[in-house]
């Protein structure tokens, strides 16, 4: 019963960032101009530095307890920050660590409307984020920091405890007993290494306990240890939902009780985005508050739902409680990890979709692991986590492969004779895969919970005639009335194959007596007359793995095209980037994850997932897995700190089904420079280390290492292949020339670049052969103190033998003049940004240290990690299209 007693708002883990311990991606800051603010770049002075810091977290306006004090601040790094809009910071923005897999837990505070905040930083506009551009001085993430009114005020809880309706009842606790359960509580002046509540070592901070209870009388109800309740919040705030692990009296007579904290899916870094989670479903954190016992409001029954509970069970449990959780909240790379099986009572998960493929086959196919790559390009993100994983003994094999560019599926196939490469819409794909199931049950290859198909009937009273009686409408174009049989069906897709506003199911047919060249695509309701033909065809898929059906992928892994949030689109939708049709196929990714529901996934995509509109995307693609039951986690990682040549920052969204394990991220190996900003609410998504004390890793890779074994090629190289004319000159190199059977490759490929029109080639020429070269080295070119270019005066323009200008407009005005990439040179120690798929050198650093001409195609496949056996097909502009 909920208690008519006006209770004060509970103590609540405090917002942000802020208290993270910090994480230490490995990183060297040579440059404060290009430099992830670090640390103390974000330190808000005086606010967190001093006493007064810790203030804030004892002295909220009510008789709210802190476990945290001043020393605590000290050992941070970064700043606590807190929302400056409502001046209460939502549990979505605590983020104080405890997870057991890496972090420290971290301090708290109270979420109490009298915290006063004022911003210290505006927020780093997204669009000011491009990370390829210089960074023209230290640009701070969205930091604001906390002006704190401290209230004066002792809390009110001596006088209140020792009211009837609110006490701790029973006999205390044995001494010897608390003292070895909670010795935390005891040890006040003592330092023996037990981590104390939220993880800080000095038991100074913590509430000193006389005694502990194992029960508490408040308004009339009982609770005890391990019972779950509601927490007063501030007004209009839901209540808390916390579990009780701690009752105990302090040495000073005040009465508590300890709080483990459940976060709703809106208090977690998914924020409003909880529209796919049930709003019954909490998720237990490893977040602990001290309380005064008047703060419970009244009991709740919150149920655990261990990773192996049937359905059936689930749904039991949703009518039968207040809440119930499957899954724990972890603050670092804000993971969602399953509750571990019940194993006492052992239930078995039962799939909605059973294969009638014989047993031995199963066991057989059990042993190679099948990846589905979707927005595949040519492979590159398949390729490499196959080759990983090989390394580590796993057989994944990259069984299909879902992407639009003709050019791109042409190079994966080649690559890869393995693959099912679908050149097709994703979306398309996804429909495709619906019909799929359908026909598998019209053939009684699958049972499943889906209707047959209702364009094909097989029975098994198949006429021995019907072969002849296989024939197709004709399609219309040819002699009136003319009857075309049908000799086999190739291929299936879904889409307009036609052009003719007709999407469908469509079968490509080799009519009988005709060759390729006549074959054409046919919906599935003008083959009514030939199921048997569809039948075939459909069984041969089936075997052949022609489509994955549901539970049939181990591994998704893609990028979906978020082009509506990228740092290039002036016409974003900052309000809701879902409804922008460029960010749809994220929906479109998470729909065929829905679908075919794969033991893993792996989601890749550019940092603006969490820098656009508050990180809409990231948390709203997080929401989606944990709706589908989905353990998750997010985490940045620079491809740098894995030992390419290149940075490239990207987002690494892991998902797991909940009977799996939720693979971790691996940790950097290489040394990087940081580049680039991190909202700060974000900056312990990166993958990083604890510390950087102790860690031999290995140098940072410069161009240098990565290209210069490479021949010498002009602007205009025609050949597709060549001799290599040096021995590998570093680790990489060897490691890169190292052919499918592990011995260096003798063939080099694609080395030969974008040929530059006479003009730009001219340009080119003149550039100088040093590092930082580019056209603000060309003659009439002057640069101003602020760093701009303007026109020398002095010198009269030059021209190209052509008439064109030497150095063109688009240069001078290129980012407003003040930037250097137009015509840049790269240099053989530069560690480059990030690859793009463009090779023209008129916007971005691409050329040649040496060599007058941009990159080569194998240059460039080599700065992204693609073996040199791996070959490219198509016009050489697209054989540059593989980021
Ligand atoms: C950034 S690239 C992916 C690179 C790839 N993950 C790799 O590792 O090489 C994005 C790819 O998505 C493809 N794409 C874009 N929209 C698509 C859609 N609607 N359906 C399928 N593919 C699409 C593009 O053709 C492009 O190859």
């Amino acid at each position: 019963m909920p208690s008519k007693r006006k209770a004060s708002p509970a103590t609540k883990p405090e917002s942000s960032s802020g208290s993270r311990k910090s994480k230490r991606l490995v990183v060297e800051r040579p440059d404060p101009v290009v430099a992830q603010p670090s640390d103390s770049d974000f330190e808000p002075e005086p606010v967190l530095s001093s006493k007064k810091k810790s203030t804030r977290r004892t002295t909220a306006e009510s008789s709210v307890v802190a476990c945290q004090s001043e020393s605590n601040d000290k050992k941070l790094k970064k700043p606590t920050v807190e929302k400056a809009e409502s001046g209460v910071a939502s549990p979505a923005d605590r983020d104080f660590v405890s997870e057991s897999d890496s972090a420290t837990p971290s301090k708290k505070s109270t979420r109490r409307a009298a915290v006063k905040v004022e911003p210290l930083v505006d927020s780093v506009a997204e669009s000011d984020f491009v990370e390829e551009e210089e960074v023209g001085g230290m640009e701070l993430g969205s930091l604001k920091s906390l002006s704190i009114s401290p209230s004066k005020r002792k809390p009110k809880r001596a006088e209140k405890v020792k009211d009837e309706e609110c006490v701790l009842a029973g006999d205390p606790v044995p001494d010897a007993e608390a003292r070895l359960k909670w010795p935390h509580r005891y040890n006040k002046g003592k330092t023996n290494g037990t981590k104390s509540l939220n993880g800080q070592d000095d038991p100074d901070q913590l509430i000193q306990a006389k005694c502990h209870f194992s029960r508490a009388d408040v308004d009339g109800q009982i609770y005890y240890l391990e019972d779950d309740a509601h927490v007063k919040a501030a007004d209009g705030e839901d209540d808390y939902i916390c579990k009780i692990v701690e009752f105990f009296e302090a040495v000073d007579g005040v009465q508590y009780f300890t709080a483990q904290w459940f976060y709703r899916a809106k208090d977690t870094v998914i924020k409003s985005h909880d529209q796919f989670i049930d709003k019954k479903r909490v998720f237990l954190s490893e977040i602990k508050d001290d309380n005064p016992l008047d703060c419970l409001v009244t009991k709740l029954k919150i149920v655990p739902v261990p990773s192996n509970a049937t359905s059936q069970f689930k749904e039991n449990v949703k009518s039968n409680c207040d809440f119930y959780y499957d899954m724990k909240y972890l603050l670092p790379y804000s993971s969602f990890i399953s509750l571990p099986p019940d194993t006492t009572s052992p239930v078995s998960s039962s799939s909605t979709i059973s294969s009638d493929i014989d047993a031995g086959e199963v066991k057989e196919h059990n042993l190679e692991k099948k990846l589905l790559d979707l927005y595949s390009g040519c492979g590159a993100m398949s390729t490499g986590l196959c080759l990983g994983a090989n390394s580590k003994g796993v057989k994944l094999v990259t069984k299909w492969a879902v992407d639009l560019n003709k050019h791109a599926c042409d190079s994966l196939r080649l690559n890869h004779p393995e693959t099912q490469v679908r050149n097709e819409y994703a979306s398309d794909f996804l429909s495709l895969l619906k019909e799929w199931v359908q026909l598998c049950v019209s053939c009684s290859l699958i049972k499943g919970s889906v209707p047959p198909h209702p364009h094909l009937k097989v029975t098994d009273e198949v006429d021995e005639d019907e072969e002849n009686d296989d024939v197709g409408e004709d399609s219309g174009d040819d002699k009136e009335g003319e009857i075309f049989e049908v000799e086999e069906l190739l291929e299936v897709c879904y889409g307009d194959p036609k052009e003719n506003n007709k999407p469908g199911l469509y079968f490509k047919v080799r009519w009988r007596g005709y060759g390729p060249e006549e074959d054409t695509w046919e919906p599935i309701d003008g083959l009514s007359d030939c199921p048997k033909k569809i039948n075939e065809f459909v069984v041969k898929g089936f075997k052949a793995n022609l489509l994955p059906l549901p539970g049939d992928v181990d591994v998704v892994c893609g990028g979906p095209p978020c082009q509506g949030i990228s740092g290039f689109n002036r016409f974003r939708n900052k309000e809701n980037p879902m409804q922008d049709p460029k960010n749809k196929q994220l929906d479109v990714y998470m729909d065929i994850v829905d679908f075919l529901k794969p033991r893993f996934v792996l989601m890749e995509n550019v940092v603006d997932l969490v820098k656009f509109s508050n990180g809409f995307l990231g948390r709203y693609a997080l929401s989606r897995l944990v709706g589908m039951n989905y353990q998750a986690r997010m985490g940045m990682m620079a491809a740098g700190a894995y030992g390419l040549p290149q940075f490239r920052m990207r987002v690494f969204m892991f998902g797991a089904l909940s009977s799996e394990k939720l693979p971790q991220y691996p940790l950097p190996t290489h040394k990087v420079i940081v580049r680039g900003v991190i909202p700060v609410e974000f900056e312990s998504n990166t993958v990083a280390y604890d510390s950087v004390r102790d860690l031999e890793l290995k140098k940072e890779l410069f161009l240098g290492d990565a290209l210069s074994d490479l021949p010498l090629v002009e602007n205009n190289e025609p050949r597709d292949e060549m001799p290599y004319t040096d021995e590998p000159k570093s680790d990489f190199q060897h490691f890169i020339r190292m052919g499918r059977d592990g011995l260096l490759g003798s063939v080099l490929y694609d080395h030969r670049p974008l040929q530059l029109n006479e003009d730009d080639h001219q340009r080119v020429c003149q550039i100088p052969k040093r590092k930082g070269a580019n056209f603000r080295d060309l003659p009439g070119v002057r640069v101003r103190p602020d760093n701009k270019v303007e026109w020398d005066p002095d010198v009269e323009r030059v021209k190209l033998p052509s008439g064109k200008p030497l150095v063109p407009d688009y240069a001078m005005s290129f980012v407003g003049g003040s930037s250097s990439k137009p015509f840049g040179r790269l240099w053989w120690d530069e560690t480059v940004p990030t690859v793009v798929t463009r090779a023209e050198p008129h916007n971005q650093t691409i050329v040649h240290p040496l060599q007058d001409r941009v990159l080569t195609i194998r240059e460039n496949a080599r700065l992204q990690g693609f073996p040199d056996y791996y070959k490219l097909i198509g016009p050489i502009k697209e054989r540059y299209c593989y980021d």
